[in-house]
């Protein structure tokens, strides 16, 4: 109820408080590593609201495009690391947890991965170098600097069985085994992580549990999962969450939350589904807040399993949710506005963290 007043009574904060104390990777500091999700204009330093924000108030990254398929491996036997190699150099200069996302998927692949000159889908035996060239080079490239990989992204479908992918369909269950082994192969000491949405809902979660038990009894080095965390105001409940990074602790591994969001809007295709074009009401945005303190507490819950929270976006502004499902719509996902200030869900986060009252007592800065 307290913890309501509070954030009701929030005052706009000036630009300067996403700047000066409480910081996210302050708050949460000996808990887990806050990271996001970074687009090239702000690893470029182009953006540079964007960027300060970034280094004031994460200390992990994650490239929200640049390494995927289609961007660092357009054409064949052309590598484009350009994008690539800058992101990895602003983690480094700024000393970031740095993440690479991702290497087999079957969104944002190019057609030609899968097929020949004439458009034939290829042999097992093809495509399995072509993947093992893919991921050689790229994760070699990035060796001891990137260090951890989301090898395999999306696998399952929501009932829990493998996904229908030219992956699957031409390789055979056991690419996720092989796709794990190729980027240890390449980098021995990074973290490798399968990454998925919604595994929350019972169904894929059962699926997951079993792929991840599966891959552990044929020894194949899996670090942690990706609870991606595409989240909306009232789901996953805190109980289903609490429970999913149960289950995977019993399995030994470890989890990431690695692209939270909170979809504030209604269902895409219902009438008047982009309401709020000029701003978020503030009943949401206060819905906002107690969401993400109550989606927190649960990541703080399991602290020691859960090593680091990623969200997929910097500001409002960049979020990938203002065009998905459908383009052009005004979304309020994040932990900071247009503007780059820090909404009330920002407070009410910082709130959560155990530190959070001992850091700020006697500092006014
Ligand atoms: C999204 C990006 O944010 C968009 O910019 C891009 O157009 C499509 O992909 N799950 C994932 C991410 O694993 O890679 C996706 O990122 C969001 C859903």
């Amino acid at each position: 109820m307290l913890g309501a007043l509070v954030i009701g009574c929030a005052q706009p904060q000036p630009p300067d408080a996403a700047f000066t104390a409480p910081t996210l990777r302050g708050a949460f500091e000996g808990a887990f590593l806050v990271g996001a999700a970074l687009n090239a204009a702000q690893f470029s330093d182009q953006d540079t609201l964007g960027a300060a924000i970034v280094k004031a108030q994460f200390n992990s990254i994650t490239p929200e495009n640049v390494l995927k398929w289609a961007a660092i491996h357009p054409r064949p036997g052309t590598y484009d690391f350009a994008a690539g190699d800058r992101y990895v150099a602003f983690g480094e200069r700024n000393g970031m947890f740095i993440v690479g996302h991702n290497l087999v998927w079957h969104n944002q692949t190019p057609r030609w991965v899968f097929e020949d000159s004439t458009g034939t889908p290829v042999n097992r035996d093809t495509l399995l170098a072509r993947l093992r060239d893919h991921i050689r080079t790229v994760v070699g490239r990035y060796r001891g600097r990137i260090k951890g990989w989301d090898v395999v992204n999306e696998a399952l479908d929501d009932d829990g069985t493998l996904r229908r992918t030219p992956w699957l369909t031409i390789l055979g269950e056991d690419y996720l085994a092989t796709a794990f082994r190729f980027a240890h192969e390449a980098d021995p000491d990074a973290e490798l992580y399968y990454n998925d949405y919604a595994l929350e809902n019972a169904p894929k979660r059962r699926g997951a549990v079993e792929l991840v038990r599966r891959l552990e009894d044929q020894g194949v080095p899996i670090t942690a999962v990706g609870l991606q965390n595409h989240d909306r105001l009232d789901w996953p409940s805190p109980a289903q969450e609490d429970s999913t990074i149960d289950a995977f602790a019993r399995l030994g591994v470890r989890v990431m939350i690695t692209e939270l969001d909170v979809d504030v809007l209604p269902p895409a295709r219902a009438p008047g589904a982009n309401p709020f074009v000029d701003r978020l009401p503030d009943s949401l945005q206060q819905a906002l807040a107690r969401r993400y303190a109550e989606l927190f507490a649960s990541y703080l819950r399991h602290r020691g399993t859960v090593t680091r929270v990623t969200f997929w976006g910097v500001t409002d502004r960049d979020s990938w949710l203002n065009n998905w499902p459908v383009r052009g719509r005004t979304n309020y996902p994040l932990l900071f506005g247009r503007d780059g200030r820090p909404k009330a869900a920002f407070a009410a986060v910082v709130r959560t963290a155990p530190a959070h009252e001992r850091r700020d007592e006697g500092r006014d800065d």
